[in-house]
């Protein structure tokens, strides 16, 4: 049973393509309104456990549990709305800031206020005069608050962020963790954050994840990074240069 906190539990989830295992027994809890990040080196599985968490792929066994309902239970536009997904490169198409801004409602046949697009815009530090502007002048930062900002667009309760920061200034890395920390005290987001930046994962996280080869091997409150009892994890930890 999922305790009445957890926005994803976690039960013997195991995933593999073409016969390789990707993720392997993973058993853990995403906490409701709690900020976990996510580490590992590259290759470990983070993006997969995402793309699991977000109905891109589906689990070979084991039980995923979103809001305490079995991830399958839910209609996948459910499920997108409710678990919102940013990535590094911050896709956008050719067109304004607001026609990117509305994407996710004009898909589903809807419209987007203009109202609601400044309070989006105003949210993540965006100026309004920003959403007529073409996104291909917009600045790495500005770009990625602008993927943040639509992925509110849905009012997720859960937000995945896959390696936000990874290719921003030192300032508007600054600028976006601020963002994400306001977003989930305000709404009560439960975020969950894939970051390469062990600094950025100690000090932002509420909750630390450690992924090694498909497994999750160590789990716990964020000081965990300072020292983990896993060998793998202090190896991964001290050949951190970031
Ligand atoms: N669609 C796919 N087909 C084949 N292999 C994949 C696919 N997606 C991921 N992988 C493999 O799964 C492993 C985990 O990848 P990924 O989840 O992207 O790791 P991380 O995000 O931790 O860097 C890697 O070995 C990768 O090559
Ligand atoms: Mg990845």
């Amino acid at each position: 049973m999922a305790s009445v906190n957890a926005a994803v539990q976690w039960n013997h989830v195991t995933f593999s393509v073409n016969g390789k295992t990707i993720l392997q027994d993973i058993n853990g809890t995403f906490l409701e309104g709690k900020i976990t990040t996510l580490v590992g080196p590259s290759g470990a599985g983070k993006s997969t456990l995402f793309k699991l968490c977000n109905g891109l792929a589906s689990a070979d066994s084991g039980d995923i549990l979103v809001a305490g309902k079995e991830i399958d239970s839910y209609a996948p536009v459910e499920l997108r709305r409710m678990v919102g997904f940013a990535m590094q490169d911050a896709t956008m198409v050719d067109g304004t800031v607001y026609e990117n801004l509305a994407m996710p409602l004009t898909l589903q046949g809807k419209e987007l206020t203009e109202d609601k697009a400044n309070e989006l815009l105003k949210l993540v530090g965006l100026p309004a005069t920003i959403s007529d502007q073409s996104t291909k002048d917009l600045s790495g930062g500005q770009r990625q608050k602008l993927s943040i900002a639509r992925t509110l667009v849905n009012r997720p309760s859960i937000l995945l962020l896959d390696e936000i920061t990874s290719s921003l200034d030192r300032v508007s890395q600054q600028d976006v963790e601020a963002l994400i920390v306001r977003i989930n005290k305000q709404y009560g987001t439960t975020i969950v954050w894939i970051t390469h930046n062990l600094q950025q994962a100690r000090t932002i996280g509420d909750y630390t994840w450690v992924m090694i080869n498909g497994q999750l091997v160590e789990a716990g409150e964020s000081f965990l990074l300072d020292q983990p009892e896993n060998d793998e994890v202090r190896l991964f930890v001290k050949g951190d240069n970031s």
